[in-house]
């Protein structure tokens, strides 16, 4: 049965004592998992407790967290509790347990079915939601592409995840936060992949020329300052071509259909590397500026040095892609020799 509203899957209902609070962010029942993963029997539960600083109520709580995200766990007053199966539930543990990051998915919301993840992440950003906050879905119902199309987003078939971003920028610098995106997904995926995958400005995703992932970034500013900045990550991992609609099935593909040997299209893991690339993508542009990310964005571009074809509204006209701006817009070198830079906002780029 396919919930509609959404329903919480995390243990987001724990209440953290004030007592509690001696680390700067909360302890999540991934830490414990962590812990728990890295040792082969049991761990005490004082163990637990004194080493996360936390009561051995709280430990107790975040490990029926972890049953009720499936998680097998065997549990016995004498030694503690131990793990009984590695694997990776997808759920807001298991990512936060892979985590390497600051503030990228310190807080998860990890939901089993909903609308659009940006929409419920647009309210949360409203709502005051901090830098770094994350929901992800199992199932969007209404998940939502790039000028107004719709984004299958099945059940089990993929990563459907909204990330919130507040970054100390001029709304003119966003275009270029939504490169990073891209390069940071690339870089996720790269490793599983038998070949490599390319970016067509301006952030989707190429794995032999279809498509698996697209990404959507809203924005809310004032005059001179973001407010917010949602990227909304589309990642097909396990859709096999039937699961396209027919019109998309010569131009979509997943990480499934194109790993390499002893690769693996986890779910938990990718979600985890991708917030970890990130943000080291993200920290590295407000500390050195775009370049170096606008570098790595030219080599791993499919576009550039293309004769392309821009569709907006009605007119299509041809050109050659020239390069990429500070600002991220696409300079084409029109048919009649005038250069044009575009935003990304209403325009579709098409070629072979
Ligand atoms: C595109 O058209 O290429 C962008 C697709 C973006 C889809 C993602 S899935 C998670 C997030 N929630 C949405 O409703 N859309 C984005």
């Amino acid at each position: 049965m396919l919930t509609l509203s959404p329903e919480p899957l995390d243990d987001g209902g724990v209440i953290i004592d004030k007592k509690e609070m001696k680390r700067n962010d909360p302890v999540s029942s991934g830490d414990i998992l962590s812990l728990l993963a890295a040792r082969d029997g049991y761990v005490s539960g004082a163990f637990l407790s004194r080493e996360l600083n936390i009561s051995r109520t709280a430990v107790w709580k975040r490990i029926a967290a972890l049953k009720k995200e499936g998680y097998l766990i065997d549990a016995s007053t004498k030694k503690g509790y131990r793990l009984l199966s590695n694997e990776a539930c997808y759920g807001k543990s298991g990512i936060q347990s892979l985590l390497k990051t600051e503030s990228l998915g310190l807080d998860i919301r990890f939901y089993e079915s909903v609308e659009s993840t940006n929409n419920l992440l647009k309210s949360l950003a409203h709502a005051g939601a901090a830098h770094g906050t994350v929901v992800i879905a199992n199932e969007q119902t209404r998940g939502r592409g790039r000028l107004g199309r719709a984004w299958e987003s099945m059940a089990d078939k993929g990563i459907w995840m909204s990330v919130l971003l507040r970054p100390p920028l001029h709304p003119g610098s966003v275009q270029t936060i939504t490169l990073a995106v891209a390069v940071a997904v690339c870089r996720a995926i790269e490793p599983l992949l038998d070949e490599k995958p390319g970016i067509k400005w301006p952030n989707d995703i190429l794995i032999g020329g279809r498509k698996v992932c697209g990404i959507l970034t809203e924005l809310s500013a004032e005059a001179e300052r973001v407010s917010w900045v949602i990227a909304g990550i589309g990642l097909n991992t396990h859709s096999s071509l039937e699961d396209f609609p027919p019109e998309l099935r010569n131009k979509a593909t997943s990480l499934e259909l194109h790993l390499r040997q002893g690769g693996s299209a986890d779910r938990t893991r990718l979600a985890a590397e991708i917030l970890n690339q990130l943000e080291s993508v993200y920290d590295s542009f407000l500390e050195n500026g775009p370049d170096p990310m606008l570098m790595e964005w030219r080599q791993r571009s499919i576009t550039l040095g293309r004769v392309v074809e821009l569709v907006q509204g009605q007119e299509t006209l041809r050109g050659k892609a020239l390069d990429i701006g500070a600002d991220g817009r696409l300079k084409v070198q029109l048919e009649d020799g005038s250069v044009r830079e575009l935003f990304s906002g209403e325009i579709s780029l098409r070629y072979d």
